[in-house]
């Protein structure tokens, strides 16, 4: 089948869900569990990419042949793609990446005191965003996970981190988005809507991400 489209191409798949800490016992992160992640870096070995995963807080094993480096923070993501960008042909950023960090982290766990307790919250570097802005040759995509007007965001975070491809993630359909074996998304390129999937498996879905952007590559 579509054996060796990616042979020789040097791939980065960012996976799972970056982190911040609050206090030793306590900290802020999202559901993503790297299903998708790493079933795009499997699919890209198989493909016959060079693949490098960077991968934030998942329990999955890594497939022998790729490259796993692994980190906690936005930050620390943000600091392993982009040291890796240069060498890449194409980057896939599939982590649900944590917009806000606590803006103090305290060295000891936060006692109970008052009836309310506010957190103040400070944005972090957004990874793509910054992707899009050095890209030279390379092929970017983009995910978006969306819980409404999905069609309208991933336009708009297409355009604004000028990505190839952008992924839509409805992550309230049925079987779709966080933590899930299946997948449901819609493919967008700067002419729009390009494919709408079925609900599939995250292996099936990356095979065709990764079919439709070795098609576009130049
Ligand atoms: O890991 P699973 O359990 O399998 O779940 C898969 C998934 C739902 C996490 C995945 O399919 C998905 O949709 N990933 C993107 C989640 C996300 O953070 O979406 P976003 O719309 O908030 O971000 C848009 C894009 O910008 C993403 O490519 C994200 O990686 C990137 N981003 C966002 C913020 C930031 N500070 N830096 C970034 O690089």
């Amino acid at each position: 089948e579509s054996s060796q489209l990616l042979k020789g191409k040097r791939v980065l798949v960012t996976a799972g869900g970056t982190l911040e800490r609050i206090d030793p016992v306590r900290y802020i992160t999202n559901d993503s569990s790297g299903k998708m992640g790493f079933a795009l870096a499997e699919a890209a070995y198989k493909m016959g990419a060079k693949v490098v995963l960077i991968s934030a807080n998942t329990q999955l094993k890594v497939l022998q042949g790729l490259e796993n480096v692994c980190v906690k923070t936005t930050e620390e993501m943000y600091e392993a793609v982009l040291s890796r960008y240069d060498e890449m042909d194409m980057v896939i950023k599939a982590a649900a990446v944590a917009d806000y960090r606590p803006i103090k982290q305290y060295d000891k766990k936060i006692k109970k005191s008052d009836d309310t307790l506010t957190i103040t919250l400070q944005k972090n570097p957004d990874i793509l965003k910054k992707l899009g802005e050095l890209k030279t040759n390379q092929f970017l995509i983009g995910f978006a996970a969306e819980t409404n007007d999905l069609e309208k965001y991933a336009l708009e975070k297409l355009k604004n981190k000028n990505c190839d491809l952008l992924v839509a993630n409805d992550v309230t359909a049925l079987g779709s988005g966080f933590g899930t074996d299946t997948n449901k998304v819609n493919l967008y390129d700067k002419m729009g809507l390009i494919k709408e999937l079925p609900l599939l498996t995250k292996e099936q879905v990356s095979e065709q991400i990764l079919k439709m952007a070795a098609s576009k590559m130049s």
